[in-house]
């Protein structure tokens, strides 16, 4: 054991970028804990296969990455659109950064701070085209939108638009704001689906008034669609607007680059496509939008991104962990990622679109539904009784979409779902037509 208590994290931090989970069994397991006699088991991470970048979009080339993780057989996991399944090695790093407190709170809570400092929130800016003091990372998506929510700057009469797609999350705290700051909340119908991106920035445009200050909307919403952010975002800059925007679906799924999307403040989750463990998020401020977005925490105004960091105590080993994600999705990469969810999207609608009173509901083409998820409705079925038999039936976890209008059925597949799952759900699926 060291006598410099960051030394340990530091070491980590000092490894290349995917090598700090990888040098020890399980990622954190693996460097002299604090205060721990023995790093703790590994368990299997020493049989699992190396993170090898897959090449192609097929089953067998992902096969070594399904391999990871350790749902139990038999199962099928296809709801990652509500919370991601963590490889095996996100759990292991949970329980090593517990561990570490447990075994000795303050050396513990040191190294997985310096831990998360130096190497957690680099990658994570890095992985997201943004810079360290741009992000801090949260306990959710929720969260991270209710920071930017209570932060901008308005004052009463201001108006603020949303789109009628938007998560709780994302509009629940805009009305708290009209009813204690007076300002106003407008909200545009965007059709489900959407036609084109086109289409939601026009209807984006023709909703602005004069004294239009915020855009607030999804880059991907709870349906699976996508939204045209960089050029609502180009639309909210052209007029002086803030852009505030809920990736919290987006981030982990496809290449997500803040710089390039122009956003002034983007949230999102890391538990849900990241697959971080449960309870992590990530809110960001463009540096140059800082004047315009506040933070309850430092009413100055001063001390730069951290002002933005809620001071009190947060899971740091649940935020260490998200190196071990970070690890699998650096190794995957992220435009593979896509591709992979995309390729058994595409899958999964011609198989459905071969089944009698099945109307798929995610847009038609790649602008405009993302690659993970699909909702569709399906004659004679009730979406919620249909997560239940779902379950039942084939063992496949799945979940529905009973909003925007529709009656609809939710299957969001990651990268570790085959094309045999899917063909197991459409049998199932075909049971419960009446
Ligand atoms: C579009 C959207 N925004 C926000 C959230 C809230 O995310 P979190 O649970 O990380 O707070 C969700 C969760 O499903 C979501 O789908």
């Amino acid at each position: 054991m060291t006598e410099d208590p960051k030394s340990a994290w530091k070491a980590g931090a000092g490894l290349s970028r995917r090598g700090f989970l990888h040098a020890g069994a399980a990622g954190l397991a693996g460097v002299p804990l604090a205060g721990c006699t023995a790093a703790p088991d590994s368990g299997d991470s020493g049989r699992r296969p190396a993170l090898t970048r897959p090449e192609g979009v097929e089953d067998d080339a992902w096969s070594h990455i399904r391999e990871h993780f350790i749902l139990q057989p038999g199962t099928a996991y296809m709801n990652n659109a509500s919370l991601g399944m963590p490889p095996a090695s996100v759990a292991e790093a949970v329980g090593a950064g517990y561990e570490a407190l447990s075994r000795d709170p303050l050396r513990g809570k040191n190294e997985l701070g310096a831990f998360i400092a130096s190497n957690v929130v680099p990658r994570m800016a890095a992985y997201l085209g943004a810079a360290t003091d741009e992000i801090v990372l949260t306990r959710n998506a929720s969260e991270a939108l209710h920071m930017g929510t209570v932060g901008i700057r308005l004052e009463r009469g201001d108006e603020v638009l949303v789109t009628s797609q938007e998560h709780p999350a994302g509009r629940r705290p805009w009305d708290y704001r009209a009813a204690q700051d007076g300002i106003k909340v407008n909200t545009v119908f965007v059709p489900s689906p959407l036609e084109s991106g086109e289409q939601a920035i026009g209807l984006v445009e023709e909703a602005l008034t004069p004294a239009t200050r915020v855009i607030a909307f999804c880059h991907v919403t709870r349906g699976g669609h996508l939204y045209p952010v960089r050029g609502l975002c180009s639309l909210a800059r052209e007029r002086g607007i803030v852009s505030h925007v809920d990736g919290a679906q987006a981030v982990g799924m496809f290449p997500v680059d803040l710089h390039a999307l122009g956003c002034d403040t983007y949230s999102a989750s890391l538990h849900k496509w990241l697959l971080g463990p449960m309870g992590t998020g990530v809110f960001f401020v463009r540096a140059g939008a800082r004047d315009r977005v506040g933070s309850a925490f430092a009413p100055d105004g001063e001390g730069g991104m951290a002002a933005y960091q809620p001071p009190g105590t947060s899971s740091l080993p649940l935020r260490a962990a998200l190196a071990a994600s970070l690890d699998l999705a650096e190794a995957m990469g992220p435009g593979n990622v896509a591709a992979r969810t995309r390729h058994l999207s595409d899958y999964l609608k011609a198989r459905l679109a071969a089944l009698q009173g099945v109307t798929i509901l995610s847009g038609a083409t790649p602008a405009t539904s993302c690659p993970g998820s699909t909702i569709f409705e399906q004659e004679g079925v009730d979406a919620v009784e249909a997560v239940g038999l779902v379950a039942q039936r084939g063992r496949i976890h799945i979940d529905e979409h009973q909003r925007d209008g529709h009656n609809a059925i939710r299957i969001s597949t990651h990268v570790y779902n085959t094309t045999g799952e899917i063909d197991r759900l459409v049998d199932v699926l075909q049971t419960l037509s009446p």
